[in-house]
């Protein structure tokens, strides 16, 4: 019993993996790309961001994209480390920068600020960008080309965590990559990243902004444009830069993060019916390994933890043959992976996580 959970744990993502990157992400990406350049408003949600703001609006200044085609929405909720008074400052330094600072009185979360920015945004495209996110200088022109095609109804970044290399983080980040990758090129992938999600700012008012109760307001949004028949795709020469936060910080952030995905897919399977048909496997694969696969491993380990007590002595070995695959890196950030996506589903209970505490 206590096998056979284990092997489904660890087989069926396997399985998936292994046919995304094999079959799927050698292909092309099936877009005509071109030179268009549609009028793009970046979205900069802010929460006491004094310490990084004026370097992201930098970042956005750098941009090799013609200035004329780019406004910048800052939308702050009531910052009260001098956020809103740096961005001023910086927009009278840099004044052929279209930047237009929105203030929020109340704290009402990033979702209900993202909704109130976009009433604001006149872009045909809408680029959604945490305050702690660099973008490589060419990410939005390469963000750009994609929208050429029309099938394109979304588009966000792949990661690169920040300098001193965490090693869970980065060993799972190349991986996860590769995976997000493989899925937009078979049609769309229903993880986006707050670092950089772009959307068809026409799309995203026809499916009425970001929803008030999914914390993951990038992937929930990607998910319902893609269940739509638009391509949600992250792209591998889109890159972006976020900072991971360390020491303990790390953990609830990642708890938190796994709480918005779930959130997201939970609701996402909501819309399985008239879900367009290449992405529901994507997207059904995904919803299971998040919200059901981590489960198989507890509950194998309860398993066998069990037959050990009965006496089993192939249980007990299968117990220590499991702990000392720990030693193996690999073996070892999958299975705090599911820890984090456990630890998420029971926060989710009395928790959502929809206005969070700012992480060191
Ligand atoms: N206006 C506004 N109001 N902005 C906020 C608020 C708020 O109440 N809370 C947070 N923000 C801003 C932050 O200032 C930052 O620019 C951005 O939202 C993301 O916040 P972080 O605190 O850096 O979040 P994170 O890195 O843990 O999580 C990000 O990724 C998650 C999953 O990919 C966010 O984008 C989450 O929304 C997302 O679920
Ligand atoms: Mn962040």
């Amino acid at each position: 019993m206590g096998l056979v959970l284990s092997a489904l744990h660890f087989g069926l993502p396997l399985l998936y993996y292994t046919w995304a990157l094999k079959t799927w992400y050698p292909r092309d990406w099936g877009v005509s790309k071109n030179a268009h350049l549609p009028k793009i408003t970046v979205v900069v949600p802010t929460y006491n961001e004094a310490r990084r703001i004026w370097q992201k609006l930098e970042n956005l200044y750098s941009q090799k994209y013609p200035r004329n085609l780019v406004d910048i929405l800052l939308v702050d909720s009531a910052s009260v480390d001098g956020t809103v008074e740096i961005a001023e400052r910086w927009s009278s330094q840099r004044r052929d920068a279209k930047l237009t600072i929105i203030k929020e009185r109340h704290r009402l979360g990033k979702i209900s600020a993202l909704n109130n920015a976009l009433t604001k945004a006149t872009g045909d495209i809408v680029v959604i960008t945490d305050a702690d996110a660099t973008w490589a200088e060419d990410a939005l022109l390469k963000t750009a080309t994609y929208f050429a095609d029309t099938t394109v109804g979304a588009v966000t970044c792949i990661k690169k965590p920040a300098g001193d290399l965490h090693h869970v983080e980065s060993h799972y980040r190349k991986f996860y990559n590769a995976v997000r990758v493989a899925e937009s090129k078979a049609f769309a992938t229903p993880i986006f990243h707050g670092e950089l999600a772009a959307f068809r700012r026409d799309i995203l008012e026809r499916i009425g902004g970001f929803p008030p109760d999914v914390g993951a307001d990038d992937s929930y949004a990607a998910v319902r444009i893609a269940s739509m028949g638009y391509r949600a795709i992250a792209a591998d020469d889109i890159v972006c830069i976020e900072e991971v936060p360390h020491g303990s910080a790390y953990h609830t952030w990642r708890i938190r993060r796994a709480q918005h995905l779930i959130q997201s897919f939970s609701k996402g399977l909501r819309h399985l019916r008239a879900m367009d048909k290449r992405f529901k496997p994507i997207f059904l694969a995904n919803a299971y390994l998040h919200l059901a696969n981590p489960w198989l491993l507890a509950a194998g380990a309860a398993a066998l933890s069990a037959a050990t007590i009965c006496g089993s002595a192939a249980a007990a070995a299968l117990i220590v043959a499991g702990t000392l695959l720990a030693l193996y890196r690999p073996y070892r950030t999958w299975a705090v992976m599911q820890i984090y996506l456990m630890a998420a589903s029971v926060r989710n209970i009395w928790d959502r996580q929809l206005i969070w505490k700012k992480t060191k």
